[in-house]
């Protein structure tokens, strides 16, 4: 017989979650605003808000921290980290910050002026945040199928190369900074991009000579994906893949609390010396000296080891098939989510799960609170409440998809966890026809106002 799957780890360390009635959580969610960041962690059971800087840290990486070196200039555990960048990104020049968005604050300070467009794929939204707060535009160019949450697609995060040319065409080169290109596609439901668009889109910024950035923070999931589901590289390891994928591009932001597999940290790296110095200015300013930024030593330390750890095959695929039996639970009870799953998350699709919430009532947060209500199960609205108003004539913006996103922490949840979520969500959908109101703002701030907005029922 052949034998069933298991992790290539054991665990040593666990930590107990608070188990709680419904009408505790309809008072919790109520002095919360309806915003499900505004709960307090010990009133969740399962929090799948994010898979950033909630994930379980290795043995090795809890030993590299005791050895971190806390330096302020020219600590061992910099040189370490910058070793591991070199040989996995192959990116001479490092500037340490304290996590993703710090290190788009640094370089982008360096590189975007008023009235310049960068395009992409899915601009994730700290990203378009950092780029609308320099009075610049975020052009998205991703493929249309995205949006078709049933079309099954293996690579359904890539850019439009049509598209992008476009852009490449309609604006002369010194109003595009940069090409930002997500490796996932987290906005469009964790997708990947295949190393065939990577290099199609890298061709265009070359004929073009515009610089392209990789958006790096599941850089490790999309070479899984890659080696998975794109022939040549099925023989390939995932620092192989790595290393490819990085060739075709200049410079990389990465938040390292994803596939970084650290709780805290981030860096941006270049391949110019000149970018560098530009840039060192502006981490020096915004985050601390060149050799640690916003990190300690020791959080240095544990990146080092869990970008070496992370890039090996049996650390992906146990992660990427726990997100795929979430995926199999919820065909089985017929919900649906955008297909196929996602590398780090299961994103659900609220306008058909809920169809009788009107868009202008939030029915992704809908959801998301109904969810709540039924498990103490916390996901997070990538919908309207996410797309935020148009920053010019500030009238609220309806992206395509109205998602739920159920994000899953590395090496966190228990298969049966997982089990919970599905059943919770069946529950939900089984009343849907008595869930048709659902929400209005009554407090947001002008900008990534998903974060502390507050909403009343309808
Ligand atoms: N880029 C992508 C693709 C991201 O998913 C994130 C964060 C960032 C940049 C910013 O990094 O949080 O370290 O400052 N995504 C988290 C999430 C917050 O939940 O998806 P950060």
């Amino acid at each position: 017989m052949k034998l069933p799957y298991a992790e290539p780890y054991k665990i040593k360390v666990i930590e107990p979650i608070t188990q709680s009635t419904r009408e505790e959580r309809e008072r919790w969610i109520v002095e919360a605003g309806y915003n499900l960041f505004n709960l307090r962690s010990d009133q969740v059971l399962i929090d799948l808000l994010t898979d950033s800087g909630t994930g379980s840290q290795s043995a090795a990486q809890w030993g590299a921290i005791m050895q971190g070196d806390e330096s302020y200039a020219g600590a061992s555990s910099f040189f370490e980290l910058k070793g591991i960048v070199e040989r996995l990104f192959d990116m001479p020049y490092m500037l340490p910050t304290h996590q993703g968005r710090a290190a788009e604050n640094v370089l982008f300070s360096a590189l975007i002026k008023e009235g310049d467009v960068i395009p992409g794929n899915s601009h994730f939204d700290t990203t378009k945040g950092h780029i609308e707060y320099r009075r610049a535009v975020a052009i998205d160019c991703t493929i249309e199928e995205a949006a078709d949450t049933q079309k099954e697609l293996p690579f359904k995060g890539e850019v439009d190369c049509k598209k992008l040319e476009e852009v490449l065409q309609k604006y002369p080169k010194q109003q595009i900074p940069f090409i930002c290109l997500t490796i996932t596609n987290n906005t469009a439901g964790g997708q990947p991009v295949s190393m065939q668009n990577i290099k199609d889109v890298s061709a265009l910024a070359k004929k073009y000579d515009v610089p392209l950035l990789l958006d790096s923070a599941r850089f490790a999931e999309n070479a899984y994906f890659i080696k998975t589901r794109e022939q040549r590289y099925a023989d390939k390891t995932i620092k192989e893949i790595t290393r490819e994928m990085f060739s075709y591009a200049d410079m990389m932001t990465i938040s390292a609390k994803k596939d970084g597999s650290v709780n805290m940290g981030g860096f941006c790296a270049m391949r110019s010396a000149e970018l560098y110095e530009k840039a060192s200015t502006f981490n020096i300013m915004y985050e601390g000296y060149l050799t640690y930024g916003g990190m300690c030593g020791r959080d240095m330390a544990a990146l080092a080891v869990g970008l070496d750890e992370n890039t090996e095959f049996a650390q992906l695929d146990a992660r990427i098939r726990q997100v795929e039996l979430l995926g199999k639970l919820l065909d089985n009870y017929g919900i649906p989510y955008q297909r196929p799953a996602g590398g780090h998350a299961i994103f659900i699709d609220a306008l058909k799960v809920l169809p009788n919430v009107p868009r202008e009532e939030f029915t992704a947060q809908t959801l998301g609170i109904e969810l709540y209500k039924e498990a103490g199960i916390r996901g997070v609205e990538i919908g309207a409440v996410l797309a935020d108003r148009d920053p010019v004539t500030r009238e609220n913006r309806y992206p395509k998809l109205e998602l739920l996103r159920l994000a899953i922490p590395r090496r966190v949840y228990t298969d049966n966890h997982i089990a919970v979520i599905a059943a919770a969500l069946a529950n939900v959908c089984e009343r849907k026809d008595e869930i048709v109101r659902g929400y209005k703002i009554v407090r947001e701030a002008p900008i990534m106002r998903h974060f502390t907005v507050r909403f009343e029922q309808l």
